[in-house]
């Protein structure tokens, strides 16, 4: 693995999640990382990606730098050959290389504006740090993609699952603000190459982009898509199709004790922050089926094995 920007650049999926759950038995890989630095930029909030990536980090011996790269750095410039004399100081030719003299591997979090779909595609912060950086980049959540929380939320399946092929849900629930697609889409990049049957459920006009969504069944009926459902996915997204928009905020969709009576059971995943009460109810966030806690503690092991993977290359 050169950098961690898509899960196309996980090499053996089964592989690596085996590790993952060997790093969390072992609770330690001191070594790895020593006299290694992680930096850590943020373009946006975070507490568990933050968190888990610092502690994951720091499991494997390294230093840690983390930085609110919106408040405390330079307003940067991704544009080739732009005539700097707007707000914006430093280029990103020079804050990525110089970046790269102080980290060996550099965690860039980007979110997209959601107004322009053709622009947030490009993801020109987190490919711009790959085209410039001289060390490795891991996406920390762009405007497309979350492969941090996909490898935590596959390593939990796994961890989780009781039979061979479980069948799981990704289902859309309401939310008050217009929510990027990174996370469900990385979600169902990683399902999909996993032994699941996969299903999404969103109302109409709610569809993940065809690229993304491929062979994958998408059916517009929540409680048709919840039967016999192993793993249950709630997730909110705002509209690919009319982009970033929120056409809906049908609280039919929030994910209650009602609806998980039509699964099998299932677990209940979500990659937090959750609003209670209006993506999944009080009852089962508090409830036996939730398995949102033991998701996030994964994300530390999601990372430990990403960056072991960096620097053992
Ligand atoms: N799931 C997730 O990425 O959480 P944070 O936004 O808190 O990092």
């Amino acid at each position: 693995m050169k950098n961690y920007i898509n899960i196309s650049d996980i090499e053996d999926l089964q592989e690596i999640i085996t590790e993952a759950l060997q790093l969390k038995k072992e609770n330690s890989a001191a070594g790895t990382g020593k006299g290694k630095t992680l930096g850590l930029l943020f373009f946006n909030p975070s507490l568990r990606t933050r968190l888990s990536t610092e502690k994951a980090a720091k499991l494997l011996g390294m230093e840690v730098m983390i930085m609110n790269a919106d408040k405390d750095g330079w307003a940067l410039e991704f544009e080739d050959g732009a005539v700097m004399d707007s707000n914006k100081a430093e280029h990103i030719k020079e804050a990525a290389a110089v970046l790269s003299q102080y980290c060996d591997i550099i965690g860039v979090r980007a979110f997209p504006g959601l107004q322009d779909r053709e622009k947030d595609e490009q993801d020109v912060v987190i490919n711009s740090f790959l085209k410039y950086a001289e060390v490795p980049v891991i996406n920390l959540e762009s405007a497309t993609g979350h492969p941090l929380q996909a490898l935590t939320d596959a390593i939990t399946v796994t961890e989780l699952k009781k039979i061979k092929r479980p069948k799981v849900v990704l289902t859309w629930a309401p939310h008050p603000r217009a929510l990027p697609q990174s996370v469900p889409n990385s979600f169902v990049e990683v399902m999909q190459k996993m032994e699941v049957d996969l299903v999404i459920t969103n109302p109409e006009g709610y569809d993940l982009a065809p690229e993304i969504t491929g062979k994958t069944p998408v059916i517009h009926k929540q409680e048709e898509a919840l039967k016999n459902a192993d793993f249950v996915y709630v997730k909110n997204w705002s509209s690919y199709e009319k982009y970033g928009q929120i056409l809906s905020k049908d609280n039919s969709w929030t994910f209650n004790n009602e609806k998980l009576e039509r699964t099998n059971n299932a677990k209940v995943m979500h990659c937090l922050p959750v609003r209670r009460n209006v993506v999944i109810a009080d009852e089962v966030l508090d409830g036996p089926n939730s398995i949102v806690i033991q998701q996030a503690g994964n994300r530390t092991f999601a990372a430990q094995v990403v960056l072991k993977k960096l620097l053992e290359k």
